[in-house]
């Protein structure tokens, strides 16, 4: 039977005991995570959010009454203990923090009994995410996933520390908003006074600090939860969290600036990471030759090689092929992997495919100098030659290849890369690689819609010095725009606005926006301009990224307490669900879609 708390204060957490408190009386509470008996004694450890601690059980102290209510615990039975302190009376457990201490307990009472547990509660567990998930209450119990939270909730707080130390204001933005397209789907709300209109969740703050900026709060902050209807990955949910920041009268390296100083601080207060200022800045340009990515993970080598110029006029006509339709070659060099087995590279050029290549051409350069090659025999001895010196290939390398439109290449060999550095161990775990990408391009060509789009959002700044290509050559200009990277992933992302009439009119217009239109969706913003706008940036940051990183955990969902998995469906409330009649009847919504989800 459950007892109360009546008269009992609990005067420590379990690790907060320590050998300074020997001879001391405590009172504890907890959960049981095993009992053993030994004879006369008993012994539990008791667990709770701040570790285990050592509970002795001894008839002579606790009573008899006592000591069979110790007999009955099990595991996850809460409980709470009074009792002295005492050092170990068997041998010290160094594993343990609290490992050179017992408590000897003098009182026990069980304020709540458990079933058994569908899973053990334990650090590392091998149970499937499934079970786990549909249980988050007790997997949330384990160290691993409570030492994230409390990282996390310290991280935050950093975070708010620095901000108010720098001047920002923290200001909450609405949740219900109206639907502004910004790149990713909208989750929608239906208005029950204004049937047949709906609300959107924000995917982030972006127009309301925009706004706050006019409004003359010249720096802004938030600890935002943000709302997108996309693709679930490992390091993206529904919703997210971003620490999310606006600034007035700056340039780009104002916002670099405080954002390098917030990342020194928060990763050295948060987990004792040394980050050297200034941190490395790319153009997103040079990522990509270089890197076949965006988001590089600079931490170990295998650049990509533009080999187009080498291989123009030789005899493999999937290289021509892919230069005259105005693509490019481009390699890796895989080093010293030569010798890797036929069926590993087929696996590599079925990884590639899957990336979207037609195939992957590979040239190993064998010990003797001789090749072996899926295209060598198209190719003179003088073509093979310069391709494996313009490669920096020595023998015993394994160079591969991708001839493809530009963005299929760096997209196939920027993702073999990073899973042969996986797969050959060349990452470090323990290095936390920050980089800028900087100078995006403004806008990217979408074959779906045949029409330009912002690569960032409409309010993005181009840079002055490319403005005046914007009709002759819009695909090259490029934008005050940045990311900050770590470790091949895309921690936080930016720009400079554009604070101009004219300037933003001329972006609508290039894509595809009528003037009806875009004050239709942005009139509030474009007449909140015409007040009088100070020139502002800002940028944002993706907190569970951030935490993920700090904790090297393989996904998000290990740093959010109530994550939502691969469908957007959470196992645990089983949301979404279906609901009452009544209430779609007063939203005015019928449901057409069938349970199949035919119509
Ligand atoms: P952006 O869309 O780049 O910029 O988002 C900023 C950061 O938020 C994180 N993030 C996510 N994290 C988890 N799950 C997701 N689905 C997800 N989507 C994004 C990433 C990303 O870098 N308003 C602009 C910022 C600005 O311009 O100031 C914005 O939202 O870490
Ligand atoms: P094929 O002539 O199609 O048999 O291709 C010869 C070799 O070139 C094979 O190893 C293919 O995997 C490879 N290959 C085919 N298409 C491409 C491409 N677009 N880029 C790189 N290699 C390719």
């Amino acid at each position: 039977m459950a007892e109360s708390m009546k008269g009992l204060h609990r005067s420590h957490r379990c690790t907060e005991v320590s050998s300074s408190n020997v001879g001391e009386n405590v009172t504890v509470m907890g959960w049981v995570q095993k009992r053993r008996n030994l004879g006369s004694l008993i012994f539990i450890d008791l667990r709770d959010r701040s570790g285990i601690l050592q509970i002795v059980f001894d008839e002579n102290s606790v009573g008899t009454d006592g000591f069979e209510k110790a007999g009955t615990l099990r595991s996850e039975f809460v409980v709470a203990i009074e009792g002295t302190v005492q050092k170990r009376s068997a041998a010290v457990n160094e594993n343990l923090k609290t490992g050179d201490i017992e408590v000897i307990a003098t009182s026990i009472r069980i304020l709540s009994e458990s079933q058994t547990p569908p899973f053990q509660i334990e650090e590392n567990s091998q149970t499937k995410e499934e079970i786990r998930l549909k249980y988050r209450y007790l997997d949330l119990r384990r160290p691993d996933i409570q030492s994230n939270l409390m990282l996390r909730s310290k991280v935050l707080r950093l975070m708010r520390d620095f901000m108010d130390d720098e001047g920002f204001l923290e200001i909450e933005t609405p949740i219900l908003c109206k639907s502004t397209p910004e790149g990713a789907r909208d989750y929608l709300v239906p208005s029950r006074v204004h049937q047949g209109n709906f609300y959107a969740l924000p995917q982030s703050p972006q127009l309301f600090k925009q706004l706050l900026m006019a409004s003359g709060y010249d720096r802004y902050f938030q600890i935002a939860r943000c709302f997108r209807d996309e693709d679930l990955r490992a390091d993206r949910q529904p919703e997210f969290t971003q620490a999310d920041m606006e600034l007035s009268f700056v340039d780009i390296d104002d916002v670099i600036d405080v954002n390098e100083r917030l990342l020194q601080y928060v990763f050295k207060e948060a987990i004792g990471v040394d980050v050297a200022l200034p941190l490395p800045r790319m153009p997103w340009q040079e990522a990509m030759d270089r890197f076949g990515s965006d988001k590089p993970d600079t931490r170990f080598g295998m650049e990509l090689c533009d080999v187009s110029d080498t291989v123009k006029g030789c005899g493999f006509s999937v290289f021509t092929g892919a230069l005259e339709a105005g693509g490019s070659v481009r390699g890796i060099n895989v080093e010293g992997q030569a010798g890797m087995p036929r069926k590993k590279i087929d696996k590599l050029v079925e990884f590639a495919k899957g990336y979207g290549a037609k195939g992957l051409a590979y040239l190993a350069v064998n010990e003797d100098g001789t090749y072996k090659s899926s295209f060598a025999k198209f190719m003179t001895e003088e073509e093979l030659a310069a391709l494996v010196e313009r490669m920096n290939g020595k023998p015993g390398d394994l160079l591969l290849f991708a001839a493809d439109k530009n963005k299929i290449v760096w997209n196939v060999l920027g993702a073999l890369r990073l899973e042969l550095g996986e797969q050959l161990g060349l990452i470090d775990e323990n290095q936390y690689n920050f980089l800028w990408v900087t100078e995006f391009p403004l806008l990217e060509w979408s074959e779906e819609e045949n029409r330009f789009m912002a690569m960032h959002h409409p309010f993005t700044m181009p840079m002055e010095e490319d403005w005046d290509q914007i009709d002759t050559n819009p695909g090259a200009v490029r934008a005050k725009a940045y990311d900050i990277v770590l470790n091949g992933t895309e921690l936080g992302g930016g720009s400079v606005r554009i604070h101009q009439d004219d300037i933003q009119e001329k972006m609508f217009e290039v894509l595809g926006f009528t003037k009806e239109r875009a004050h239709e969706q942005f009139g509030f913003l474009l007449d909140a301009f015409s007040y009088g706008v100070p020139p502002h940036a800002g940028l944002a940051y993706g907190v569970d990224r951030m935490v993920m990183h700090m904790v090297h955990a393989d996904s998000i969902r290990d740093v959010i307490a109530f994550p939502k998995v691969k469908d957007a469906s959470d196992l645990m409330t089983a949301a979404p669900g279906t609901v009452d009649e009544k209430q779609l009847e007063e939203l005015g919504i019928a449901i057409t879609v069938s349970e199949e989800g035919e119509e």
